[in-house]
């Protein structure tokens, strides 16, 4: 598998109105679920054949820390092949982590090198990165027993000194998955168990992968408790499934180009990444999908469900999303906020201050991206008000360094009366490098 270079200089594209999307779509492996299977496989002893990996910018900056940690990753034609250097071996390193764009590399692996009892570790990212707080991780690490110096208290670069920790109970002040799977790997090398309530679930790949890796993990309500463990059993093959977040910006075009018909192949239908899909049929779009149930149970499944995901174009209606369903469609709100123009009348996204930590403040770009097409809308103390009017206009969106912007500026062309400039369109090369070419494939 050839090594993908990574996207520098800002490239700019227009988009005209499609008229139509049509056709089959694989989305690209999913990003949380790549991070999570490199991180964890560095951290057991036998390989483990990754297949399907994401290749962009920020799962390659996973691979490189990993490598940098002692992880031995080999490119063979059907995957990666991990050998990882044990829960408690990580190598001290002589230069930085550069964790790029990843907020979720830079959240995820202190909770594995919290435990390197006696080994320091300094992590740093892009100025994106570095105005992006951590002390959501650094905190509760510090309650387990690790010593965190980051810059003014709370950003990159940091230094993580790693301790034998102690097991916590701890309660997220957020619904984070990645707060939530920093804890979890930091409670696999802890003494006693760690207990982890979320005020909200949120995207449960971690949990899986360790059900599936032979950890204690149990679940009861929204409290998470999880067993030290000497070693990770992996199977010996990861397949990463598509990702519903990806997917869901070629399902936005589908729905709100008039004619459409698309076809979303091997979808991860994960219950806690469908909260984009229950809002858009909320909102009336046409989805013909199996989403994986809630469980009703504190079961903790071991695999990752997929489906094909149809989609048609129709009118659409709007809606009011709540702070439960914010971390189930946390990537797609500026989708809700795209479709909400073509809506007519007043759309709410509330309890969703979190989207100011993203890789933009999400809020203010969202808002100011819709109103820059003639779009009407608003933010909102924790979130944003769309007032729909059944189309928009087109014009210039600047994705100012965020890949959801980007591929959101791209998505309104496609819907727009006039078409759409979209500034720095590479920006979606960090979760999606082939996102215009699969449009342009649909048109
Ligand atoms: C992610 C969790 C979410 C999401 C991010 C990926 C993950 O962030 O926005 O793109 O892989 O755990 P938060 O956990 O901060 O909500």
């Amino acid at each position: 598998m050839p090594r993908p270079a990574r996207v520098a200089s800002a490239v700019n594209v227009h988009i005209g109105p499609a008229e139509r999307i049509k056709g089959r779509l694989t989305a690209p492996a999913d990003k949380s679920i790549s991070h999570r299977a490199a991180i964890l496989a560095a951290m057991a002893d036998e390989p483990v054949l990754i297949t399907n990996y994401l290749e962009a910018a920020d799962t390659l900056s996973t691979l490189e820390a990993i490598q940098q940690l002692g992880a031995l990753v080999e490119r063979r034609d059907e995957g990666l092949m991990i050998r990882g250097v044990g829960l408690r071996n990580a190598q001290a390193t002589a230069t930085p982590i550069d964790v790029g764009n990843a907020g979720t590399l830079i959240r995820l692996l202190p909770g594995w090198l919290a435990g390197q009892d006696g080994s320091s570790f300094e992590l740093d990212g892009d100025q994106s990165i570095r105005r992006r707080p951590i002390d959501r991780v650094a905190e509760p690490l510090r309650l387990m027993g690790a010593q965190i110096d980051a810059t003014d208290g709370r950003f990159a670069p940091f230094t993580v000194r790693g301790a034998r920790l102690s097991g916590i109970d701890y309660l997220l002040p957020v619904a984070s998955a990645q707060v939530k799977g920093c804890l979890e790997l930091a409670a696999l090398t802890a003494e006693g168990p760690t207990t982890i309530t979320e005020p909200h679930p949120s995207r449960d790949h971690t949990e899986r992968m360790l059900a599936g890796a032979g950890v204690k993990i149990t679940r009861a309500g929204d409290a998470l408790t999880i067993g030290p463990t000497d070693e990770l059993t992996l199977p010996d093959q990861i397949k990463i499934p598509s990702d519903p977040s990806s997917a869901a910006f070629a399902i936005a075009a589908a729905v709100l180009v008039p004619g459409s018909r698309l076809l979303v192949e091997d979808c991860s239908v994960n219950w806690t990444r469908s909260g984009f899909i229950e809002i858009a049929k909320r909102m009336g779009a046409v989805i013909i999908t199996d989403l994986e149930p809630r469980p009703k149970d504190g079961g903790i499944s071991k695999t990752e469900p997929i489906s094909d995901v149809d989609v048609t174009a129709g009118p659409l209606k709007p809606t009011t999303v709540t702070a439960d369903e914010v971390p189930l469609a946390v990537d797609e709100l500026p989708l809700v906020g795209l479709m909400a123009c073509f809506a007519e009348g007043e759309t709410r996204v509330e309890g969703a201050t979190e989207l100011r930590l993203k890789e933009s403040d999400r809020i203010s770009a969202v808002v100011t991206a819709l109103n820059d097409l003639g779009g009407e809308a608003e933010a909102t103390e924790d979130g944003f008000v769309v007032n729909g009017h059944g189309s928009l206009r087109g014009g210039q969106v600047d994705a100012a360094g965020d890949h959801r912007i980007a591929m959101l500026g791209v998505v309104a062309g496609l819907a727009s009366e006039e078409g759409v400039e979209v500034l720095g369109v590479d920006a979606a090369a960090v979760s999606y490098p082939g996102f215009l070419d699969d449009i342009a494939a649909l048109r």
